[in-house]
């Protein structure tokens, strides 16, 4: 049904075009469980950081020579003559991190409230899939700059498909365009990176369309039972993702402005030598608990199958979980695992960045371990042994206390807006 706009020129074309009709039914009126968290604001923080990714790229594109004798030196152009270009690539460099860190926020929320269950399997499986492209866009990204680390760091990654028995050789020349990392290389990179970001934005409006068919899942896990457990999506949450976002650019803002080179590595500033290899080669700190699963295992195959099985894990997820409640609150055995497995992706991060060697390489072993237990083994037999907590009847319920009465009272004239 079309909304009635007000305005005679949004009502003009809204008769042709329906799309005010479509974003007030989607943003405005939204039906949204009234009882939704902060956690529930990462998914549209998320979305911003992606905005901001895109254009802050767009216009470090417009000054970046994609060439190897030029890359290194279009990036020291851009930090000192470009007006404003160190503010644009600061957004850009720690603006990866803080998108990275807003989405693994965003994927621990879904694991502890089981909003990868039914019916939001192809939601959750649309997420797995950007983030992956994330990953194969910040990888490639970080090559451009063309310093020590995005040449070594390029080298190691993409030399783990030589692993793959008969054909890895012929892959990794294929990848290349060449017999090492060079000036095809940079170039390709830069246009797939270029591109991925906006097969990313179209993979985000699938998950959204997939997100609105059942609406929002909640910290009760319990389903939406009527009119009574939701408030319009605006004003309520527009203005709570509006205060999420302010918090949000405190924090990056703090990073732009007082650490902008904290989360990177200093021998990015080394301009690339295939000639030199830097001490220790670290990715980025978002790669590092797949690369601690990577050099866990002492065969090259396995470590490369196990680190993309680290990922594959979640997209089966869904079906390895089999209980039928989902929030962890009323879960109390899968509520300590799920702490345990947050433990051991931050200790896997940690071990990530340290040598290869020694200790680190028991406990690295031992968190991969872990990780794969929780998943194919944890979570299926708590789906059998688990006894939850009995659930509320309604959202309502516990929002507006079991009698109704005061509580209920003072709610009512919200269910008019
Ligand atoms: C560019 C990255 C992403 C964007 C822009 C994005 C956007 C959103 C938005 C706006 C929501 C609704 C608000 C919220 O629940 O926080 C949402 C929900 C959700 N997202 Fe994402 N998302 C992204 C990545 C991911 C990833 C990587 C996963 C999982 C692997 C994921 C899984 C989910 C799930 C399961 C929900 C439903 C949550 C619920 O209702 O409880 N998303 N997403």
């Amino acid at each position: 049904m079309a909304a009635n706009f007000s305005n005679p020129v949004v009502r003009w074309i809204d008769h042709r075009l329906p799309v005010f009709t479509f974003m007030h039914h989607e943003l405005h009126e939204y039906p949204t469980p009234k009882n939704l968290s902060y956690w529930w604001n990462f998914g549209s923080l998320a979305g911003i950081a992606l905005v901001i990714m895109i254009v802050t790229g767009i216009t470090l594109a417009m000054h970046y020579t994609p060439h190897v004798d030029y890359a290194f030196a279009s990036v020291e152009r851009i930090m000192r003559d470009v007006n404003y270009g160190w503010l644009i690539r600061y957004i850009h460099m720690n603006g990866a991190s803080f998108f990275f860190i807003v989405v693994y926020i965003h994927i621990f929320r879904g694991l502890y409230f089981g909003s990868y269950k039914a019916p939001r399997e192809i939601l959750w499986m649309l997420g797995v899939v950007i983030l992956l492209l994330m990953m194969a866009t910040a990888f490639m990204g970080y090559v451009l700059p063309w310093g020590q680390m995005s040449f070594w760091g390029a080298t190691v990654i993409t030399n783990l498909f030589s692993a793959i028995p008969l054909v890895g050789e012929s892959i990794v020349t294929w990848l290349w365009g060449g017999f090492s990392v060079d000036n095809a290389t940079l170039n390709r990179f830069f246009s797939l990176h270029f591109l991925l970001p906006f097969v990313i934005v179209g993979v985000v409006v699938l998950h959204i369309v997939a997100l609105h068919r059942f609406g929002s899942n909640n910290p009760l896990g319990i389903d939406v039972k009527g009119p009574k457990d939701q408030i319009p999506f605006h004003p309520y949450y527009t203005i709570k993702d509006a205060f999420g976002l302010g918090v949000f650019l405190i924090f990056f803002s703090a990073f732009i402005f007082f650490a902008p080179n904290f989360l990177g590595h200093p021998d990015n500033y080394i301009p690339a030598n295939p000639l030199v290899t830097p001490a220790h080669i670290v990715p980025e700190w978002y790669f590092l608990p797949f690369y601690a699963i990577l050099r866990a295992i002492p065969d090259k195959l396995g470590g490369v199958l196990f680190m993309f099985g680290a990922i594959a894990v979640l997209f089966v997820l869904p079906w390895l979980d089999r209980s039928p409640v989902r929030s962890g609150q009323f879960r109390p055995i899968f509520k300590i695992f799920f702490w345990i497995l947050v433990v051991d992706v931050v200790a896997l991060t940690y071990l990530g960045g340290k040598p290869a060697e020694g200790i680190y390489v028991i406990l690295s072993r031992i968190a991969t371990a872990y990780y794969f237990i929780h998943f194919l083994i944890i979570l299926p037999a708590l789906s059998i042994f688990e006894t939850p907590k009995p659930l509320p009847k309604s959202i309502s319920e516990p929002v507006l206390g079991a009698g109704g009465g005061f509580a209920a009272a003072t709610a009512a004239p919200r269910e008019k807006v």
